[in-house]
């Protein structure tokens, strides 16, 4: 079988595809066989060697997929060789066939697709978790989301919606205006002051998800309204370009503010730091992961779906992402032939 690896921490020349034995699910674990593996942000910044937690190289990326359970390692009773699956890999997930543990496994209802079922995890999980997990949302809440047209930004406007939230501003660059309202996001096109616009509009929202990092944090904090939230759940200021620049990333770590919480006293605003990758309660992912599903069987939430390449061409994906060219989710496909 084939997997895609990052030989080495750099560009998009450190990806190669190599052949490797076909894993074995050991005690407590399935053999899946991939049809569609998720892109994420998180991987490419892997590849730059700037994401805390990834591996030592060379290792497969991939937290997510979609397919087919091949095999079952012993103990397995909960599914059965045949059935559609979707799975969180932690990594490893860009692989024609891959071994994962079977509390990370979620049968697929029959007509949810391997392109939506791939979608969903991380960006969806994510969101729920800001929002509802650690968030206490209310319906009427309103919204600022960054990298509004991608993955995590249509997953928020989804899940808003199905919430009931008030208005959703979403920032992202200015040729997505269409597509941003079309998700049922306000836009405001990039390097716009978006505290000014919201400020006016609403004079703050209830939740700022900031996956920049960097100055543009305070910016979300001020973005704020007396006792909202802020979820600090990425740096995408670090990356510039598909080749590692320390500039920016050393830019973005200096320039990222400290908080007192003596000085947010005073606004009843909270900031939490968000890893999924990190996140160590199973089952606060399990409750999330049922309550995402039953949405998605319900269609209250439709991933969107961007575009799907043929593992082989990961490096054009990858690229497609880097150039910002991407609305929605980017997919790779591993399926047979
Ligand atoms: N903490 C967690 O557990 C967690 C989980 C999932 C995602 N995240 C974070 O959430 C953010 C979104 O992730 P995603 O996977 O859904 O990706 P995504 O939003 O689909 O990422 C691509 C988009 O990000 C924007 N962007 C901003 N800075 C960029 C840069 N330096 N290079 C290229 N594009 C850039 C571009 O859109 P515009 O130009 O339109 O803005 C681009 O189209 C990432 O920062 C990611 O690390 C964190």
């Amino acid at each position: 079988m084939k997997r895609v690896v990052y030989a080495r921490r750099g560009g998009l020349e450190a990806i190669e595809i190599i052949e490797d034995e076909v894993p074995n699910p050991s005690t407590g674990q399935v053999l899946i066989e991939v049809h569609r593996a998720g892109i994420n942000f998180a991987d490419l910044m892997m590849r730059q060697g700037l994401y805390g937690g990834a591996p030592d190289f060379p290792f497969t990326p991939g937290y997510e997929i979609s397919g087919i359970v091949r095999e079952l390692g012993s103990g397995v009773t909960s599914l059965a060789i045949g059935d559609r699956v979707v799975s969180f890999t932690g990594f490893g997930g860009y692989a024609e066939q891959v071994v994962v543990d079977v509390e990370r496994v979620w049968p697929l209802p029959e007509d949810v697709s391997f392109d939506a079922a791939a979608a969903m995890p991380v960006t969806y999980l994510t969101a729920h978790h800001m929002l509802v997990h650690l968030g206490n949302f209310k319906p009427g809440d309103t919204i600022l989301v960054h990298h509004a047209a991608g993955g995590v930004g249509t997953a928020t406007a989804q899940l808003a919606k199905a919430l009931d939230s008030g208005a959703v501003y979403g920032t992202a660059s200015p040729n997505k205006s269409d597509f941003v309202e079309s998700q049922g996001m306000i836009h405001i096109p990039r390097g716009e002051d978006f505290v000014k616009r919201i400020k006016k509009e609403v004079g703050g929202v209830h939740h700022a998800l900031d996956p920049v990092g960097g100055k543009h944090v305070m910016d979300s904090y001020r973005a704020l309204r007396n006792g909202g939230r802020l979820y600090v759940f990425g740096a995408s200021s670090a990356v510039n370009g598909p080749k590692r620049s320390m500039w920016a990333a050393l830019k973005m770590w200096r320039s990222t503010p400290q908080f007192n919480p003596l000085k947010m006293m005073n606004s009843n605003k909270s900031v939490f730091g968000v890893h999924m990758g990190q996140w160590k309660d199973e089952d606060v992912i399990r409750e999330q992961m049922v309550s995402l599903s039953k949405m998605l069987e319900l269609g209250l939430i439709d991933p969107v779906v961007d575009s799907v390449y043929r593992f082989e061409d990961v490096v054009k994906a990858q690229k497609h992402i880097h150039d910002r060219g991407n609305r929605g989710k980017v997919l790779l496909d591993f399926s047979p032939k």
